[in-house]
C-alpha cells in the first residue's frame, strides 16, 4: 500500500530539472495539438528514436486534421506500417472526421470533449489537454506510474485500473495552474521516466532530482516497485505462410474486416503446421498448380496476447486460378502501396532476398 507522502514538494525540483534536460523532439519545437496527440498516439507502442521518422513522414503526407479525415485507408496503412496496432491509425482517421465535423478541424481544448473522441483515453486525453492545451490535467503512462509508485513506495499492481486511477488523483492535486507549467510537468514526469527512473536496468537514483523524496529510494524497493502480477500466457497459433510466386509477382490478399490486423493485406496461408507435401495438395486443391517449392526459415511473431509460430514455403506457381481472393503484385508494388504487417517481415524480406538474387 502507498505511503503518505506530500507530492507538492516535487513540483518545483522536477521542473527545474526538466528545463536542464529535455530532448528536443519535433513535436516540442512549436506544440501544435494536432502534433502532440499525432506523436502521443505513435509514442504508445514505440521508443522515441523509432517514431521520429514515422511521425515526420506522416505529417508530410497528413500536414492537418482535415487532410487526416480524408486520407485514403489503404495509404494510411502505409503510413503506419510497422509501428503495429493499425486499429490506432483507423481510430485517428475517425476522430480527425469528427474534428472536422463539430470542431471546424481542430483539436478541442476540453479534457471530456477529447475523451469521447476514438482512440483517445485517459492518458492521451490528459497528455493533450496539459501539452497542447495547458490544462492542469495528468497523463499517466507507464513511465509516470513508475516514477509516482516508486516515489510513494506504492506495492499495489500498477496493472490495475484502481493503482493507475489513484496515482492520476493524486497529481491532479498538484498540477501547476499555469498553462507552460502545466504542459512542462506531464513532458517533465515522462521524461524522468525515461531516464532516470527507467523501466530496465536500476533506476540512475544519483542524478534524480527527487531523490530525497523517493521513499522507494529509502526503503532500497527500487527493484519491486513498480509491482506487477505475473501476466497471463499468451496462446500459440501455427501458421503456414505461402509466398505464391508467379511471372515476377507474389500472392496478396485482404484480412477479413474483424479482428487481429483485420483489412490488412497478408501472404495468404493455412492456420497450421503444414509440411512440403501436404502445402502442395492443398494448393492443387484450390487451383494452384505448383512447379517447385522451397521451405522458408521459421519465423515467430508476438503480438499482445497471441503468439504466431510460422512455417514458411516459396512456391513457383505454373497456373493460379483467375476467380480467387489472392492478388498478385510485384515486390516494388508491395513497398509503395501495400501495408504489410510486421507478423511477416520475416517473409517479405526472403522474398527481397530472391529478388535480389534473381536480379540482372
Ligand atoms: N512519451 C510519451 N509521450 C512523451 C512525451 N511527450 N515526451 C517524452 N516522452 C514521452
Amino acid at each position: 500500500m502507498q505511503q503518505n507522502i506530500n507530492l507538492s514538494t516535487i513540483v518545483e525540483p522536477l521542473l527545474a530539472w526538466y528545463e536542464q534536460n529535455k530532448r528536443p523532439l519535433p513535436w516540442r519545437e512549436a506544440p501544435d495539438p494536432y502534433h502532440v496527440w499525432l506523436s502521443e498516439i505513435m509514442l504508445q507502442q514505440t521508443r522515441i528514436e523509432a517514431v521520429i521518422p514515422y511521425y515526420e513522414r506522416f505529417l508530410q503526407a497528413c500536414p492537418t486534421v482535415c487532410a487526416l479525415a480524408e486520407i485514403e485507408d489503404d495509404k494510411l496503412m502505409k503510413l503506419w506500417e510497422g509501428l503495429g496496432y493499425y486499429s490506432r491509425a483507423r481510430n485517428l482517421k475517425k476522430a480527425a472526421g469528427v474534428m472536422v465535423e463539430r470542431y471546424g478541424g481542430q483539436l478541442p481544448a476540453d479534457y471530456e470533449a477529447l475523451l469521447s473522441l476514438p482512440g483517445i483515453g485517459a492518458y492521451t486525453a490528459g497528455a493533450i489537454a496539459s501539452i497542447a492545451f495547458g490544462l492542469p490535467e495528468p497523463a499517466v503512462d507507464g513511465n509516470v506510474l513508475r516514477v509516482i509508485t516508486r516515489l510513494c513506495a506504492d506495492e499495489d499492481d500498477v496493472m490495475k485500473q484502481t493503482t493507475r486511477s489513484r496515482v492520476s488523483d493524486r497529481l491532479r492535486m498538484i498540477y501547476p495552474s499555469e498553462p507552460d507549467r502545466a504542459a512542462a510537468m506531464t513532458q517533465a514526469l515522462m521524461e524522468l521516466g525515461e531516464q532516470v527512473c527507467i523501466p530496465n536496468g536500476a533506476p540512475r537514483c544519483q542524478s534524480c532530482p527527487l531523490g530525497a523524496t523517493c521513499l522507494a529510494r529509502a526503503k532500497g524497493l527500487t527493484d519491486v516497485i513498480p509491482h506487477r502480477a505475473p501476466k497471463k500466457s499468451r496462446r500459440i497459433q501455427q501458421r503456414t505462410v505461402f509466398l505464391l510466386l508467379h511471372e515476377g509477382k507474389v500472392a496478396l490478399r485482404r484480412r477479413e474486416d474483424k479482428g487481429l490486423l483485420s483489412g490488412l493485406w497478408e501472404f495468404p496461408g493455412e492456420e497450421c503446421h503444414l509440411d512440403e507435401a501436404q502445402a502442395a495438395d492443398l494448393l492443387e486443391e484450390k487451383g494452384i498448380r505448383c512447379s517447385r517449392i522451397r521451405p522458408l526459415a521459421d519465423a515467430v511473431h508476438i503480438f499482445t496476447h497471441v503468439e504466431w509460430h510460422m512455417k514458411g514455403y516459396a512456391i513457383h506457381c505454373r497456373e493460379v486460378p483467375w476467380e480467387s481472393d489472392l492478388v498478385f503484385v510485384t515486390p516494388q508494388e508491395i513497398r509503395r502501396q501495400y501495408a504489410l504487417p510486421t507478423a511477416f517481415r520475416a517473409f517479405a524480406r526472403a522474398l527481397e532476398a530472391m529478388e535480389e538474387k534473381d536480379a540482372p
